[in-house]
């Protein structure tokens, strides 16, 4: 087991990555006192997992909840079904909840720990790729509304994230894939090696090859523990991590949550982005042309966007995204393969060139 820290001071805490962690209670217990605990899991999530996650919490574990799955969920009725359960049962302030599955159960705990009489302590055991290499770490929480993705949310670090790799063999095929359209950020913002490690091992990772996938879940817990540790909450750098993420939170929220699986419309919202670097002479074609054929080829991502969504409606609501700062679209933006950085400033021209390039995005 390997484990690594995100310091942020007094709310500092560990990352554990390793396999077949829940049977290891001494990791868990230091984090757990005499507190009562509240597993929070999903109905697919749940009847594979929540029996060893029990025995790992030992005394502690005293009930849980099961949410209904799925990104269509991930909204105020899912909260409002937790707080009910720890009003009802009496549950305190010392309470810690542990967030067991994906992003979408990660977020919604998150915030209903965030919430739950001003705040209480709760813990991730993400059982996703992307959860592993990404929404567990960092704190941001929340849920989405019909008119925005993630549009209520707090920040709220947890108490430590149980990274158990062993999770992943029981992943549906188009999830992991999902997830690699977030590994593969951590390449295109500031790793050029890894982007060249992760195509040439791509089809063993997606066959989930132990030790790369070990590598890839450690080099991306490492980014975003250090990215987290110098901008928790977004003034600058941290930004970084949103590569692709307007153009995908505005094909998720078009399409209705749930049709695109979030690491698939971030994959195309990646290809937007290098398009629209390219079109403004910031990125090298051959290298926008190398980052849709890492997507589309090594990773097998469909990476033309939804044909049904017109360039007014990505407008409308790329414009209401959290990342609008005094009515300007941030923007992520490539130089090079490895080199990010964020402008405010893109010609409303060169952007609708992407947003209706279709099929030739990158060519
Ligand atoms: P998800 O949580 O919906 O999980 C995907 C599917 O896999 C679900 O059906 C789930 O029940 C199932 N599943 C989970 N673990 C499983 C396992 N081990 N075996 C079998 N099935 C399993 O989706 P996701 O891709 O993990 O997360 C996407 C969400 O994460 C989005 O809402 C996105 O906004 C959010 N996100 C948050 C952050 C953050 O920093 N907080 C970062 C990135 C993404
Ligand atoms: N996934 C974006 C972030 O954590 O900041």
């Amino acid at each position: 087991m390997n484990s690594l820290n995100v310091e942020l001071g007094e709310r500092s805490y560990p990352i554990f990555i390793g396999s077949n962690l829940f049977d290891d209670q001494k990791l868990i217990s230091p984090f757990l006192g005499k507190s009562r605990v509240v597993v929070i899991t999903n109905s697919v999530v749940g009847p594979l997992y929540l029996e060893k996650v029990k025995g790992f919490l030992g005394f502690n574990y005293d009930s849980y909840i099961i949410l209904p799955d799925g990104e269509e969920h991930k909204n105020l009725d899912s909260v409002g079904l937790i707080y009910d359960h720890l009003l009802r049962g009496k549950y305190d302030r010392k309470t810690i909840l542990v967030a067991l599955g994906g992003g979408v159960v990660g977020d919604i705990v998150g915030f209903a720990a965030a919430t739950f009489q001003r705040g209480i302590r709760f813990v991730q055991i993400p059982t996703t790729l992307l959860a592993l290499v990404d929404s567990s770490v960092g704190g941001k929480t929340g849920v989405n509304h019909s008119l925005g993705k993630n549009m209520i949310g707090s920040f709220h670090q947890p108490q430590c994230v149980i990274a158990d790799m062993a999770v992943l063999g029981t992943l549906p095929g188009r999830e992991v894939k999902a997830g690699f359209a977030e590994v593969i950020k951590y390449g295109l913002i500031g790793n050029v090696n890894f982007f060249d490690w992760l195509s040439k091992h791509s089809k063993a990772l997606l066959d989930l090859n132990h030790d790369y996938l070990s590598e890839t879940v450690q080099i991306c817990c490492e980014a975003k523990a250090n990215i987290v540790s110098a901008d928790e909450k977004e003034s600058g750098s941290r930004a970084l991590l949103n590569l692709g993420h307007t153009f995908g939170h505005a094909i998720e929220t078009a399409s209705g949550y749930g049709k695109f699986l979030h690491g698939e419309a971030v994959a195309i919202g990646m290809v937007m982005a290098a398009d629209l670097s390219k079109r403004l002479g910031l990125l090298d074609s051959a290298e926008a042309k190398k980052i849709r054929q890492m997507l589309e080829i090594d990773f097998g991502f469909s990476v033309i966007p939804p044909v049904d969504i017109s360039e007014t409606r990505y407008l409308e609501l790329m414009s209401s995204d959290k990342k609008v700062e005094e009515g300007k679209i941030r923007f992520i933006l490539l130089k090079a393969i490895g080199t990010a950085f964020i402008e405010h400033q893109v010609s409303e021209e060169v952007l609708r060139e992407t947003l209706t390039s279709g099929s030739q995005l990158c060519m």
